[in-house]
């Protein structure tokens, strides 16, 4: 007889896998000619890291190195701290993955703000602990003050991300000052910075500063997003040594490809070029969320490379609405609906798809 009780330790048995929105849409659903759903850059890989992966090719019937020591002394110059405050690895979620694997287990709690970015719930469950969800403000901010009233004995980690995946919204210097203060001794704050480098306005607070004064915290950073480079998979985290020493030992030996490693030394390299790529999805998010508002759609302000409207129950009439037009948004049911900054056309089929329709009922 088959044995069809599911396999695996505790929270793992009864856990959804991570699914794209394109594998979890049931039916076969409209074709997409734009994906405005995942938050990538539309642009290849910046020339310079384009030649370098190509002249890698003939590299890959070789392991990498086990330790990505290359890349790990070039963030660590690039972040001014030194290599053993350092951790690269396969995407900020591989080396989100580590950090949990490393500082949490069964009977601990990881706090975090929701809706958030949807590998954090299964991230935690992986580590064996326990996910405490907060709800952000009406603003779509973190609420510090709900996630600090979260925090337990068994805290291990908070999770806090800015600017925010889904929201854009941004923890300012001060608070993030205050909060970091405010935590037991013990808890660590992972700070998920996935999009920072398009946060152009206020006063995006500089990683060497809070890691020289917080011995609490962990920063998170990827080059899928404003370098790129998503699919091959390269991120890092920079902390204290004595947590850093531990998420080594947690990641999977040769987790960094050579070609990965050496498509992030060089983007990490690329001023100008990089410079002149945000401005521009810059300015197109505001062109966006310009013509969003003139609708009449509610669209809060952001700081990364996509617009996030929190149309509560109409998110899904909004993402239908966008499938219709061929293009796939990202829908947070009863919360909102995330857009990412793509090409000029698949903007004007959007607005074009959303003039069209009566949106006099959407909240
Ligand atoms: C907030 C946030 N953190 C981390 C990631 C993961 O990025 P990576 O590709 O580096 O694993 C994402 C991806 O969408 C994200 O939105």
């Amino acid at each position: 007889m088959r044995n069809t009780q599911r396999a695996g330790r505790g929270a793992l048995r009864d856990m959804t896998a991570y699914r794209s929105a394109e594998a979890s849409a049931t039916g076969t659903g409209p074709a997409f000619s734009f994906d405005l759903s995942s938050n990538e850059l539309t642009l290849p890989p910046l020339p310079s890291v384009l030649s370098a992966i190509e002249q890698g090719l003939p590299r890959l019937a070789r392991y990498p190195d086990p330790t990505a020591r290359a890349l790990t002394e070039e963030v660590a110059g690039h972040l001014r701290v030194c290599a053993d405050e350092v951790a690269v690895g396969p995407g900020s979620a591989g080396v989100l993955q580590q950090v949990l694997l490393a500082l949490c287990g069964e009977g601990d709690e990881v706090v975090y703000a929701w809706p958030g970015f949807d590998a954090y719930p299964l991230l935690v469950a992986v580590s064996g602990a326990t996910g405490v969800q907060t709800p952000l403000t009406g603003s779509g901010e973190h609420d510090l003050a709900g996630l600090l009233a979260r925090v337990s004995g068994r805290t291990r980690v908070v999770i806090l991300c800015s600017p925010h995946n889904p929201t854009g919204t941004v923890i300012d210097h001060g608070r993030l000052d205050g909060f970091l203060r405010s935590l037991p001794q013990g808890v660590v704050a992972v700070l998920d910075e996935a999009y920072v480098e398009f946060d152009r306005g206020g006063d995006p607070p500089g990683l060497p500063e809070i890691l020289r004064e917080h011995g609490n915290v962990v920063v998170l950073r990827t080059f899928s997003k404003a370098y790129g480079l998503a699919g091959l998979r390269v991120g890092y985290a920079a902390g204290p040594r004595r947590i850093m020493t531990t998420v080594c030992k947690t990641a999977l030996p040769f987790g960094v490809t050579h070609l990965a490693e050496q498509a992030a030394i060089l983007s990490l390299r690329a001023g100008t070029e990089l410079r002149e790529r945000l401005s521009a999805v810059t300015s197109a998010r505001e062109e966006l969320s310009r013509h969003l508002g003139e609708l009449g759609l509610p669209v809060l302000p952001s700081r990364a490379n996509f617009v996030w409207l929190p149309l509560a129950t109409s998110a899904e009439p909004f993402a239908q609405t966008a499938a219709t037009a061929g293009i796939k948004v990202r829908a947070c049911p009863g919360h909102g609906v995330r857009v990412s900054v793509g090409e000029p056309e698949a903007h004007r089929a959007l607005l074009t798809a959303l003039a069209r329709t009566d949106l006099s009922h959407w909240s």
